[in-house]
């Protein structure tokens, strides 16, 4: 069945499902609110709903119930290749089923269809100076696409609420269709002397991006197809889904939306932390080497402390344990690149950091996350233009939020609008609040 019509088949039941749970338990609370808690960024406050996936704490990330070893095990291949395609995560995160080779294989076929980004776009780029920080471009370059977006053009000519899942979905295909080449666009631009690669139609959306990067070995097609799978969603609280989703809320189409979302992944505290590690990992390296763990290893952690800076790639708003995408992408250097030496300081210091912040006492997740790890890969490959990491997530991210976005018109989700108070009120309120039991 054609991915569209299989999305169809799935709207009704979940809608019907969504509008008895309201109609039933509407009035059931799901959690309550602390002081602390309006004040710090409503760490754990159940307040929203992502279908596409969900992060338990101890246990980290499932896809559409799916955890990542599975994902990796179960999605399909690449001919000769044994990392999971990006298309697979894609079709399981919008339908909630696994897909066949065929699904895969028609997804593929379908990007590469509506992947030719138009002249304008481009010339937009082109105007931006080359230094420019890639998300900065990247974020430009998708809202730059909005043009042609058919939501809108449904929007204004009178459609109802419940249809404009319709037009979200055909944007969101072309959105992702282009998303590989205006990023490739953007790398070769800044770092290559603007010597750009015309994109490869026989190979997989994936594959086609590391191609139009212009990485030759042929590994880093396979990373590049697990990296994208890695990276795609971490359930809806997270700032650039969460974003994306704040925005699409308002009925903006999809280009508004997850360029919003890219501007909030361009935060060193979310996704840039992966560029932020590459270049503490850098310094670190520079001023002791490898090795094994060393004193003066662990007084340039304390020094990083100290200095009032975090960790980067340490710690989780959620997780409170090692994030299985780091896991993931180990596993990948031990097969691959087991002697890198990058590698060996990044495996070195999942011993030395842990057990500092622990004894630090603030951070309530000391082991790595995803950022810790994807970058000492990239720089094996040659890509070691540590400010384009951000925008290799955010490729990978667009697929989780986007998908996430279809299902925000398909169930027909309310403008969100959370009610804010200012200190004073709080302070006028806070005799009379109950302590959570
Ligand atoms: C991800 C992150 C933003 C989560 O923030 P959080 O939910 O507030 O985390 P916690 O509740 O554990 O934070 C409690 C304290 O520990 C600190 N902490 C958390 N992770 C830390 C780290 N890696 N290094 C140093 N301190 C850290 C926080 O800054 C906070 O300090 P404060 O009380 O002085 O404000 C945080 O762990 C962080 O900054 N990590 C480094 C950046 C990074 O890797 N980001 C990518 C995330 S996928």
């Amino acid at each position: 069945m054609p991915l569209k019509d299989k999305l169809i088949s799935k709207l009704d039941p979940m809608r019907k499902e969504v509008k008895s749970i309201i109609k039933e338990h509407g009035n059931k609370l799901l959690s309550d609110v602390v002081v602390s808690q309006a004040y710090g960024g409503m760490r754990g406050v159940k307040c929203m709903v992502c279908e596409t996936s969900e992060l338990d704490p101890e246990e980290g990330i499932r896809f559409r119930g799916f955890s990542i070893p599975e994902c990796c095990e179960k999605l399909p291949k690449a001919p000769g290749g044994v990392q999971p395609l990006p298309e697979g995560i894609f079709h399981l995160l919008l339908t909630g089923d696994l897909p066949t080779e065929d699904d895969v294989k028609e997804i593929t076929e379908e990007w590469r269809k509506r992947s030719a980004v138009p002249d304008y776009v481009l010339k937009g780029i082109d105007a931006l100076p080359p230094d420019l920080h890639p998300m900065t471009q990247f974020s430009i370059g998708i809202l730059l696409l909005q043009k042609e977006s058919i939501f809108v053009e449904k929007y204004q000519g009178g459609i109802s609420k419940y249809d404009l899942w319709d037009p979200m979905y055909e944007d969101v295909m072309t959105l992702l269709a282009r998303l590989p080449r205006i990023a490739a666009y953007i790398y070769r631009r800044a770092y290559h002397d603007n010597k750009q690669i015309d994109p490869d139609p026989k190979l997989d959306w994936g594959a086609n991006f590391a191609h139009m990067m212009g990485v030759k070995n042929p590994q880093y097609k396979e990373l590049m197809r697990l990296y994208l799978v890695l990276h795609c969603d971490h359930e809806g609280g997270n700032v650039s889904a969460h974003t994306t989703h704040l925005v699409g809320s308002a009925f903006s189409d999809a280009f508004y939306s997850l360029s919003a979302g890219m501007n909030g992944l361009a935060g060193p505290l979310h996704g840039l932390a992966n560029q932020e590690v590459l270049r503490w990992i850098m310094q670190l390296k520079e001023k002791l080497g490898g090795g094994v763990p060393t004193k003066e290893q662990e007084k340039a952690c304390w020094d990083t402390l100290n200095g009032g800076q975090v960790i980067p790639g340490y710690g989780h708003a959620v997780l409170r344990k090692t994030d299985p995408r780091y896991v993931a992408q180990r596993e990948f250097c031990l097969k691959y690149l087991p002697d890198d030496e990058l590698f060996k300081v990044v495996s070195l210091l999942y011993d030395v950091v842990p057990p500092i912040l622990v004894k630090q006492g603030k951070a309530k997740n000391p082991w790595p996350n995803v950022d810790a790890h994807s970058g000492v890969i990239q720089v094996y490959y040659g890509v070691d233009e540590y400010d384009f990491y951000t925008v290799l997530f955010g490729v990978s991210r667009a697929l989780g939020v986007l998908s996430g976005l279809v299902w925000d018109r398909a169930l027909g989700l309310s403008l969100e609008r959370p009610k804010s108070l200012t200190t004073k009120r709080i302070k006028s309120m806070v005799a009379d609040l109950k302590p959570k039991a």
